[in-house]
């Protein structure tokens, strides 16, 4: 079933557990994502950027796609069809419309006024539709969609002053963690994450999931991480098999035998993933 963020990273939160999110861009990667999560019994967060959906063709499309695998795979854990990085009011309200459970309204290279602005309407939008939503203080860099762009940390007063001005339901605070690969070892900010979880109700966010050596997630857990989203390691896996695949079989054109030989790569680093946040349902 199709539902909102709220009770699952709630208590996820309260649990010390993170729920994951990944990012999917077509049918198959939703449909591996959601096989393996059924088989494993827990809850999933399906990330769409915007270019995903645009890929894709459109809110509406995905929601089509995402609802059907649901009903026709008995798909019976908790499934949130979340926008990653939702740009604008108007793209939020396109993916609310469509059926979208859950947004991230990203204000965050505004200033904190502003994104309190935009993040605010999205709120007051999204609330009146059970829909859940997440935004960003300080600023995640990194490398995604090819665009990068550099940190910038949050603070625990401008969290509280979003959190305040905008009842949003779960928090991204920028802390060191950028998309795509590290150069380097991740520089995760521990002290104002823990401070943050502790003065904050509403469950947190790590972005950048992708090449955070594993104690770095269970520390980030422990600080009260209880949403991990991961993008570039599941296409970095699934791109290794694929091309292992072309070139033991040249011949290859069915094009569900080129595709679906990414499969067990995605689904055994999922349920890798999976164990490490110690996910439950
Ligand atoms: P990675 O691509 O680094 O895993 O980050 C994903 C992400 O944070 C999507 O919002």
């Amino acid at each position: 079933m199709i539902v909102n963020s709220k009770e699952i990273l709630l208590k996820a939160k309260e649990n010390k557990y993170a729920i994951p999110h990944f990012n999917i861009n077509n049918l198959e990667w939703a449909k591996y994502i959601l096989e393996k999560c059924n088989e494993l019994n827990v809850p999933v967060i399906l990330g769409v950027s915007e270019s995903a959906s645009k890929y894709m063709g459109g809110f509406n499309a995905i929601y089509g796609m995402v609802n059907g695998l649901i009903e026709d795979l008995n798909i019976t854990i908790p499934v949130v069809l979340h926008v990653d990085h939702g740009s604008s009011f108007e793209t939020c309200k396109k993916a609310i419309d469509a059926g979208f459970s859950s947004v991230m309204i990203d204000a965050s290279r505004h200033e904190l006024s502003e994104n309190i602005r935009i993040t605010k309407e999205v709120v007051d939008y999204a609330h009146t539709k059970n829909v859940t939503v997440e935004a960003e203080v300080g600023h995640i860099g990194g490398t995604e969609d090819n665009i990068t762009n550099t940190s910038t940390n949050a603070t625990l007063e401008d969290c509280l002053t979003l959190y305040e001005n905008t009842n949003i339901d779960s928090l991204a605070p920028a802390l060191g963690s950028v998309h795509g690969f590290y150069k380097g070892e991740p520089n995760l900010d521990f002290v104002t994450m823990k401070q943050i979880n502790e003065n904050l109700e509403i469950p947190l966010v790590l972005h950048g999931g992708t090449g955070i050596p594993n104690d770095k997630i269970e520390k980030a857990i422990a600080c009260g991480i209880s949403k991990i989203n991961i993008n570039t390691e599941l296409q970095a896996t699934w791109s290794k098999a694929v091309k292992e695949f072309l070139q033991a079989n040249p011949q290859a054109i069915d094009p569900r035998k080129i595709i679906g030989s990414g499969e067990e790569a995605l689904k055994s680093r999922i349920a890798e993933i999976i164990s490490l946040f110690k996910t439950k349902i």
